[in-house]
């Protein structure tokens, strides 16, 4: 009987050893790909400095980055988690704690902006990469030319912070991925014309996250942020939106109500987006009027 119970504790113990080394394994995993080193060739963007192309690059600005970074662009608080970690956005101006500060060159920007990494070449957690990486080198050099021009204000914001239990579950591939690891890295990226055309509206699409909540070819997702339980809508034909018509849709973006009078909730930046000009909502109307009549993403 004695025996038994030796044999169960020494395999209990083997299970409990295996589990630990597999723990510390992703724990170390999450860790490498936090500390990975990445290197691009520079873009050499030029950076316009006519009124024109800063108006536009504000435009950008306010239709994209101001959801996370601020109406002043001076950062926050993304996100914060007791077990898992806290991440700030980025103060974007030249006051105190901004990156206005530490950047050298405009190449600094396109690194972060469009390769998701920091000066040093180290990955950064702004899941918008994913979308800014599609940015057309002309929207790029606007946006940056913009950010370079906003007022200075004072914010240090927090460290990023991930803790153990957060580099676990990155190691398990359970939070989203560092964009430096997923996004194309090209040098050079050109968009469709500007216009109400269902390639202008596929690169709005693409550029100011809808794919990254709405899911890749927009038919509803998990939401990206792991500690929020929700399904996005499908935008396809397939779902409610496949029955509105264009001024249903623009209307919806403004006021953040639908046309079945549903209060769209706060996880949908419409704040954002009521910004887009007339034009650029009817693209991306037409844009997901065209795409395959898909059914609603479910688990
Ligand atoms: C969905 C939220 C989100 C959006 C949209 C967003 N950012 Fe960020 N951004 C972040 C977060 C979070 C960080 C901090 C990342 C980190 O510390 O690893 C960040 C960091 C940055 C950094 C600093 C990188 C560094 O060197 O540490 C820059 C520059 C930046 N963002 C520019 C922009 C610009 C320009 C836009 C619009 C084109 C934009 N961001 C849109 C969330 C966002
Ligand atoms: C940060 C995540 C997020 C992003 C980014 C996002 N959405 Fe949404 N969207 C949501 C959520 C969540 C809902 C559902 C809100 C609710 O039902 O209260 C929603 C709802 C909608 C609806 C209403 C659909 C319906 O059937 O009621 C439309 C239209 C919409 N989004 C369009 C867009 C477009 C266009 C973009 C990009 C320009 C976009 N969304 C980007 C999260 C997002």
């Amino acid at each position: 009987m004695k025996k038994v119970f030796k044999w169960i504790g020494i395999v209990l113990g083997a299970l409990v050893g295996l589990l630990l080394i597999a723990i510390l394994s992703l724990y170390f995993i999450g860790n490498a790909s936090l500390n990975k080193t990445y290197d691009f060739a520079p873009s050499n963007i030029v950076i316009p400095s006519d009124a024109e192309s800063i108006a536009f690059g504000k435009h950008r600005s306010e239709t994209l980055c101001e959801s996370c970074h601020g109406d002043n662009l001076a950062g926050g608080k993304f996100f914060e988690d007791e077990m898992l970690g806290t991440l700030d956005a980025a103060n974007l101006t030249t006051g105190e704690g901004g990156i206005g500060r530490e950047y050298t060159s405009d190449e600094d920007y396109v690194r972060a902006i469009r390769h998701g990494i920091d000066p040093r070449g180290k990955p950064i957690f702004m899941p918008a990469v994913t979308s800014t990486s599609h940015l057309s080198d002309q929207d790029l050099g606007a946006i940056i030319a913009y950010i370079k021009t906003i007022p200075p204000v004072d914010n240090v914001t927090r460290e990023k912070n991930l803790k153990p239990l957060g580099k676990i579950l990155m190691g398990a591939g359970m939070f989203p991925k560092l964009p430096a690891s997923v996004v194309n890295h090209e040098i050079h990226v050109t968009a469709p014309e500007r216009g109400v055309s269902v390639a202008y509206g596929d690169y709005l699409v693409s550029t100011n996250d809808c794919r990254e909540c709405h899911g890749q070819e927009m038919a509803g997702a998990e939401y990206p942020d792991p500690t929020i339980y929700l399904i996005t809508p499908n935008l396809t034909p397939g779902g409610e939106v496949g029955f509105w018509s264009e001024e249903d849709f623009i209307n919806t973006i403004r006021t953040g109500v639908t046309p079945g009078d549903h209060q769209l909730n706060e996880h949908m930046p419409w704040e954002t987006y009521k910004l887009f000009t007339d034009d650029e909502l009817k693209a991306i109307y037409m844009y997901l009027q065209s795409l395959p009549k898909l059914p609603q993403y479910t688990e």
